[in-house]
């Protein structure tokens, strides 16, 4: 069995891995952590895992047991906590998959500018991105993962066969929806339930801190051309769930050229759902999943393609990946433990 720690276990990420962990295997869970409950049993304080296989207790993160035990361990931390805590883990030895932003950007710069100083840039050379569409070889043989932003993933893996191609510059619009518990759980005002029941709006316009992974991503995919995306997220009154709409000039592709274009990129990707065309994508399709679900549509009147694109913001937006990732990362097959949608 896998020995898999939890860093940050009792945020909502963290507690999406509780929950497939429990469901795969070919691991077991060593630990989790959390400051506010260490000490506390985990079915006592989430009352949704009693009678679940893990009856342990949360422990502090400064002192973990059996720490030196884990094969892996989950970061599901801020970012810069994730900074302070990343590099004594590898230095004992331990593959890290994290889900903060601390690790996934290249550039240096790129980070700075979005999240402030950077105290283990050594440690970015190392980290690699964890999209296992784009770069499953490298996450096979990665001491460091880097999993994905929610907006991050959702835009990238709409966007990608377009950027492979050499179809897509920087006309791209990025029109995207999230449910709540994307902000983590945290209390806010501005995610309390009367700011965000019966409400929808934008926020951070054109700011968004997901923007240079982006970019980052589909630069590459382009041969390094410089894609810069228009932005623009939005908060929707639901709990989970992404949908991005994504507007590019077609450049004269027919949509069946669009389709064919994302059949051979995709191709037997066991998490993109290349939608029929008659089908348009429901959060309600990927609820609880790891699915990406995506549908096209050429706007024949004004030259437009339109992508749209699903996830589960705690499915293949967070935990869900970084199972897939942890699968990669031993050599078992991607699917292992992760669960079908949760419909209706
Ligand atoms: N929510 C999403 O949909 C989503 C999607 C993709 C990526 N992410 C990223 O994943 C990470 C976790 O997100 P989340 O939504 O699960 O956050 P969250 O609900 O706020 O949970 C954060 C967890 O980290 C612990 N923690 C906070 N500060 C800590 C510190 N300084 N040292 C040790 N533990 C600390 C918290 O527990 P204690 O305070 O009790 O220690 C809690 O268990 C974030 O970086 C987030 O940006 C989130």
């Amino acid at each position: 069995m896998i020995k898999v720690g939890i860093i940050g276990g009792s945020g909502y990420t963290g507690l999406e891995l509780i929950k497939l962990l429990l469901n795969h295997p070919k691991t077991e869970i060593g630990f989790v952590s959390s400051r506010q409950y260490k000490g506390k049993s985990v079915q006592e304080v989430f009352p949704a895992f009693i009678n679940s296989a893990f009856k342990g207790q949360f422990c502090d993160p400064a002192s973990i047991p059996n720490l030196n035990e884990a094969d892996l361990v989950f970061t599901a931390l801020p970012h810069k906590s994730s900074l302070e805590t990343v590099p004594s883990l590898l230095d004992k030895g331990l593959k890290v998959i994290d889900l903060s932003a601390d690790f996934r950007l290249r550039k240096i710069a790129d980070y700075e500018s979005y999240y402030g100083a950077h105290t283990a840039s050594d440690l970015l050379k190392e980290a690699v991105y964890g999209v296992p569409e784009l770069h499953r070889d490298k996450i096979k043989t990665a001491t460091l993962v880097a999993n994905p932003g929610c907006y991050a993933i959702t835009s990238i893996l709409g966007l990608a066969p377009m950027a492979d191609n050499s179809h897509l510059n920087s006309m791209v619009i990025i029109d995207a929806k999230s449910g709540v518990s994307g902000a983590g759980r945290t209390p806010s005002v501005e995610t309390s339930f009367v700011e965000t029941n019966e409400n929808f709006r934008p926020y951070k316009v054109a700011t968004h801190r997901h923007i240079p992974e982006i970019e980052q991503e589909l630069g590459l995919l382009s041969g390094s051309k410089d894609i810069r995306v228009t932005f623009v997220p939005h908060l929707l009154p639901l709990n989970r769930g992404i949908l991005a709409t994504m507007y590019m000039p077609s450049g004269g592709l027919t949509e069946e050229e669009v389709y064919d274009i994302y059949k051979t990129f995709y191709k037997e990707e066991p998490f993109i759902r290349l939608l029929p065309r008659d089908k348009l994508p429901n959060l309600s399709y990927v609820r609880g999943s790891n699915y990406c679900d995506i549908s096209l549509k050429l706007d024949t009147r004004s030259g437009n393609i339109i992508i749209m694109a699903a996830i589960d913001n705690l499915g293949k937006g967070a935990s869900s990946n970084a199972i897939q990732n942890l699968n990669l990362l031993f050599g078992l097959p991607e699917t292992t433990g992760l669960l079908p949608p949760l419909y209706p």
